[in-house]
């Protein structure tokens, strides 16, 4: 329990760091759902991991009435989580978010296959993921990427990375710009 509460101190920490909009800690425990979405996930997934059956996903389902924000109780995720806004997020079964993330609103952590098992995506450590970006697959994102709002990820992204577009490409790694691939831009049609 101790711990539940010490994560869901780190997730206020991250909402006051990462949203400059914050006017403190009353501010966001009382009206940030992205806030209240992660805490309810915190005691939700203990009661998952603790083996009880039909209750934690009856209540995901209340937080996400409540919140507009799905988090399957299986999900995993780590301390300093903040989902900004929030509406629309959807965090799957399999999911697996390293610490100190950020997610805004619309991002999908989704699976493409029907087999049970790892299907979703694993974010690593300070990684920031978009307004509506949609992840999708059992896909690796490394450690201090970023994901550009609107893009669709569909294959691992490296760490110190920033993937941008439909599907997504790296376009920034390791804070030197990384050029389309030749095929890709001798497709281009320039429209002057
Ligand atoms: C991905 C992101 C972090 C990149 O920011 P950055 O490091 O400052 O990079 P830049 O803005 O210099 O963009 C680098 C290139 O990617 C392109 N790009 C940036 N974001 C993009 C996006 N979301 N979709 C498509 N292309 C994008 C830029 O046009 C630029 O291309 P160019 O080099 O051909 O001109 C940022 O654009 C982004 O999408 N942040 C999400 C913010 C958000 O969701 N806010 C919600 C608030 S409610």
């Amino acid at each position: 329990m101790d711990d539940i509460f010490s994560a869901i101190g780190s997730d206020l920490r991250a909402a006051l760091e990462r949203d400059p909009a914050a006017r403190g800690a009353a501010d966001v425990v009382l009206s940030y759902p992205g806030f209240h979405a992660v805490a309810a996930h915190r005691f939700i997934h203990a009661l998952h991991r603790s083996g009880i059956p039909l209750l934690p996903r009856w209540l995901s389902n209340v937080n996400r009435f409540f919140t507009g924000i799905e988090i399957h109780p299986n999900a995993r995720i780590g301390r300093g989580f903040f989902i900004d806004h929030g509406m629309g997020v959807v965090i799957g079964e399999t999911a697996e978010v390293g610490e100190n993330c950020t997610v805004y609103q619309g991002v999908t952590l989704g699976g493409t296959s029907l087999a049970r098992g790892k299907r979703h995506p694993t974010l690593g450590k300070n990684v920031t993921v978009g307004v509506g970006a949609s992840l999708l697959g059992a896909i690796v994102v490394g450690d201090n990427a970023k994901i550009g709002g609107g893009s669709v990820v569909v294959r691992d992204v490296p760490a110190n990375a920033t993937a941008v577009g439909v599907p997504a490409r790296v376009v920034m790694k390791d804070g030197v710009a990384v050029s389309a691939p030749a095929e890709e831009e001798a497709n281009w049609t320039w429209v002057i």
